[in-house]
C-alpha cells in the first residue's frame, strides 16, 4: 500500500509517499480503508523530530494521526464495531500512521462517523474537535456568561473551538487577522482582536478564561488579561510536567525536563495571579461521538480550508506549515 512516510527528522524532504507493509490488527485495533485524512501541526512536528523527546518512532514510520474510512477488519477484543462501519478517528500520539490506504487504529479512539458530511471532511473532525471541547469543558470549565479569550481562532482547532465555547454559552473574543476575520465572525466570535495591529496585553483584565492556541508572545500576552484567579490553557506553549505525564506516561527524568522547561511561563503566570497548564488531547470514543452528533444536528461546523489528493499530499503539507490555514487541511484517498 501507499504511505506519507518520515526516513529521517528534518525538513519536507525527509517524508515521502512510498510503498509500505499494511499494518497488522491487534486485539484492541479496527483496520481501516482510509477514505480522508486531515492534517494537524504535530505532523510537520514529528518529522522536524520537534517531539522526540515525548515519543521516538522506529524509522521509516507512517505520519497522521486523524483519519476516516471504512472499516475492514475488527481485532478479537472489539466491541460496538463491524466491518463495513463509517468511522472517524485520532489516534494517540505516540500510536500514528493514518496518512496510507490502510490504518490501523484503536477502536477505542474511533467513533461512528457523522452521516451528513463527506468522510473526507469528517477526517477534520477528531483530534481539533476533541482538544478544543476537553480544554474547554474540562481544563477551563467553561459555563454561561463566561468571557473567553481564544487565540489564533481562524485555524484548525480554533474554528471548533469558538463553536463549542459559544454552545457552552460563553461570550467569546478571538485573535485574527484581516485575512481570518470574516471566518472567525461566521464561527459565533462576539469580539475580533486583529494581532497584527493590536497589542493583546493592553486590553487589560477582560477574560474569565483563556484558551491559547498561539503560543510565543501571545501566550505571554495572554497572561495579562486573564482576570487574577482564572486559568490560561495553552495547547502550543511548552508542555508542562503533569500535562506530559498524564498524556505519555512519563517517568521522573521527563517529567523534571518538563518542569525546568515550562518554569518560565508558570513563573510569568504566577507574578500575573493566574495558573498556566498546557493540555495534550485524550482520544476517546464517547468524546468524539458526542462531537459527530452534534455535526449531524447542524450544531457545530467543520471547515475545510483545502482539499488536496493523496498523491499531493507533501503539497498539503507545506501548505499547513507555512502557518495560515483557515480551517483545516484535508487529504482524500
Ligand atoms: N496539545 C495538543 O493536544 C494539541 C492539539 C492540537 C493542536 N495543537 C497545537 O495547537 C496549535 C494550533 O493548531 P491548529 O491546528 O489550529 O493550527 P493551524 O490550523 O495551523 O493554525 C493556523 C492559523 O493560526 C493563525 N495564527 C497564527 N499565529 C497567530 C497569532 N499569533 N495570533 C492569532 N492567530 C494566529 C493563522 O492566522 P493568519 O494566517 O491569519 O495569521 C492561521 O489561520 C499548534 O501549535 C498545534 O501544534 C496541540
Amino acid at each position: 500500500m501507499k504511505a506519507y512516510r518520515i526516513h529521517r527528522y528534518g525538513g519536507p524532504e525527509c517524508a515521502s509517499l512510498d510503498e509500505a507493509p499494511e499494518p497488522e490488527l491487534r486485539a484492541h485495533d479496527l483496520l481501516v480503508r482510509i477514505a480522508g485524512v486531515s492534517l494537524n501541526p504535530v505532523d510537520y512536528k514529528t518529522r522536524h523530530g520537534a517531539l522526540r523527546v515525548l515519543y521516538r518512532p522506529k524509522l521509516p514510520a507512517t505520519l497522521g494521526n486523524d483519519l476516516a474510512g471504512e472499516v475492514i477488519a475488527v481485532g478479537s477484543a472489539v466491541a460496538g464495531f463491524k466491518v463495513g462501519d463509517r468511522v472517524i478517528a485520532c489516534s494517540r500520539i505516540n500510536d500514528m500512521g493514518s496518512f496510507a490506504e490502510v490504518a490501523r487504529i484503536d477502536a477505542r479512539c474511533a467513533s461512528l462517523a457523522p452521516s451528513s458530511i463527506d468522510l473526507a471532511t469528517a477526517s477534520a473532525l477528531p483530534l481539533a474537535g476533541q482538544t478544543a471541547q476537553q480544554a474547554l469543558r474540562d481544563l477551563l470549565h467553561i459555563r454561561p456568561g463566561m468571557h473567553v479569550l481564544i487565540t489564533a481562532g481562524a485555524g484548525g482547532v480554533g474554528c471548533l473551538a469558538i463553536q463549542l465555547a459559544k454552545s457552552m454559552g460563553a461570550e467569546v473574543s478571538t485573535t485574527a487577522s484581516p485575512r481570518g476575520d470574516a471566518l472567525v465572525r461566521a464561527m459565533g466570535a462576539d469580539h475580533v482582536i486583529d494581532y497584527t495591529t493590536t497589542d493583546l496585553a493592553s486590553l487589560g483584565r477582560t477574560f474569565d478564561a483563556v484558551f491559547d492556541l498561539a503560543g510565543g508572545d501571545a501566550l505571554d500576552a495572554c497572561f495579562k488579561v486573564a482576570r487574577p484567579g482564572s486559568t490560561v490553557i495553552s495547547i502550543a506553549g511548552l508542555p508542562t510536567p503533569s500535562a506530559a505525564s498524564k498524556a505519555l506516561g512519563m517517568g521522573m527524568g521527563i517529567k523534571t525536563l518538563f518542569w525546568l522547561a515550562s518554569l518560565g511561563l508558570r513563573r510569568k503566570a504566577a507574578a500575573n495571579g493566574v495558573s498556566y497548564h498546557y493540555y495534550f488531547l485524550h482520544p476517546n470514543s464517547s468524546d468524539l461521538s458526542a462531537l459527530a452528533a452534534m455535526v449531524d444536528a447542524g450544531t457545530l461546523k467543520i471547515i475545510a480550508d483545502r482539499h488536496f489528493p493523496f498523491e499531493q499530499i507533501a503539497d498539503a503539507m507545506a501548505y499547513l506549515e507555512a502557518g495560515h490555514a483557515k480551517g483545516k487541511v484535508v487529504v482524500t484517498l
